[in-house]
């Protein structure tokens, strides 16, 4: 029998901006957004490298594709950000903040300056950002936004003293976010996801207490970027039309379970 591999094109036609777009979950989330039809501008603070490798695949799919670097944390420079954006690709139609990272540190030794940088890396830049675009966004009367969170959001992991609450504020944010910006026919979700991995890459070796922990998930596995990145494209797509303010979370299960604490 002749099988038909049905290629989604729900983005085609349209602008997409993704924070942190050159590796990891964002460059999973990019190159999803691209695959589906999206022309795609991805931002890093630093690591140009990175983020040319990842738009030359997106250009390789016959997408337009922008990098542009900005410290996300700096208003000044946002606003200069989303005017790049829309000088180089056209009206952004979707905005999925994955931009920001953890730092280990329990609450009793964590320092202040450490609490300020996982605080306004997490929480900070993804109020800039949203707040920059969706003041376009109004102006047409339409947009999509995803927030990228964490499991943490959701269970408190001990030692990790600033993240669990940067990223539970990103929850609220993003429920905030979209109460106020609903009237203007923008939606905004987020996505959390548990711990991400790609699979054959060795993790487990290097990180042995997270893959002890990833074995008493109930799906027993950490999940791949392109699990988190189906789930952004989801809630960005108009197969989501009817959904905003909710939380998706891409964990293998691990939020609904109690016996993970060691
Ligand atoms: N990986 C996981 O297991 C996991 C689990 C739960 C949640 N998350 C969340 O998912 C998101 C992506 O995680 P990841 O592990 O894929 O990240 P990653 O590989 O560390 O990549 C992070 C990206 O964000 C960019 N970035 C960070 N801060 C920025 C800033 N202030 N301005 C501009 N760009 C900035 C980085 O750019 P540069 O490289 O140039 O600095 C990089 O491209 C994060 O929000 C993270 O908290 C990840």
């Amino acid at each position: 029998m002749t099988q038909t591999t049905v290629v989604s094109t729900r983005f085609a036609g349209r602008i997409a901006l993704v924070s942190g777009g050159a590796k990891g979950i964002g460059r999973a989330i990019a190159m999803q957004l691209a695959g589906e039809g999206a022309d795609v501008a991805i931002v890093v603070r630093s690591d140009r490298t990175a983020a040319e490798s990842t738009a030359a695949e997106m250009r390789a799919l016959g997408r337009q594709a922008l990098v542009c670097l900005c410290d996300l944390t700096d208003s000044a420079a946002v606003a200069a950000l989303v005017a790049e954006v829309e000088n180089g690709l056209g009206p952004i139609d979707v905005l999925v903040n994955n931009a920001g990272f953890g730092a280990p540190g329990a609450l009793l030794t964590l320092s202040e300056e450490s609490w300020d940088q996982v605080i306004i890396g997490n929480l900070k830049s993804c109020f800039l950002l949203s707040v920059a675009v969706a003041r376009r966004m109004q102006s047409r009367k339409l947009g999509a936004i995803v927030n990228i969170a964490g499991a943490s959001a959701h269970r408190s992991y001990p030692g990790a003293g600033a993240y669990g609450p940067a990223k539970a504020a990103v929850v609220s944010l993003t429920v905030q976010m979209s109460l106020e910006w609903a009237s203007h026919g923008i939606r905004v979700n987020g996505v959390s996801p548990g711990p991400i991995r790609e699979a054959g890459s060795g993790w487990e070796a290097r990180e042995v207490a997270l893959a002890e922990e990833v074995s008493r998930l109930p799906l027993k596995r950490a999940g791949q970027p392109t699990e988190v990145a189906k789930a952004v494209a989801y809630l960005c797509s108009d197969d989501a039309s009817y959904t905003t303010g909710q939380m998706l979370i891409v964990d293998g299960g691990g939020v609904n379970t109690w016996y993970l604490a060691g």
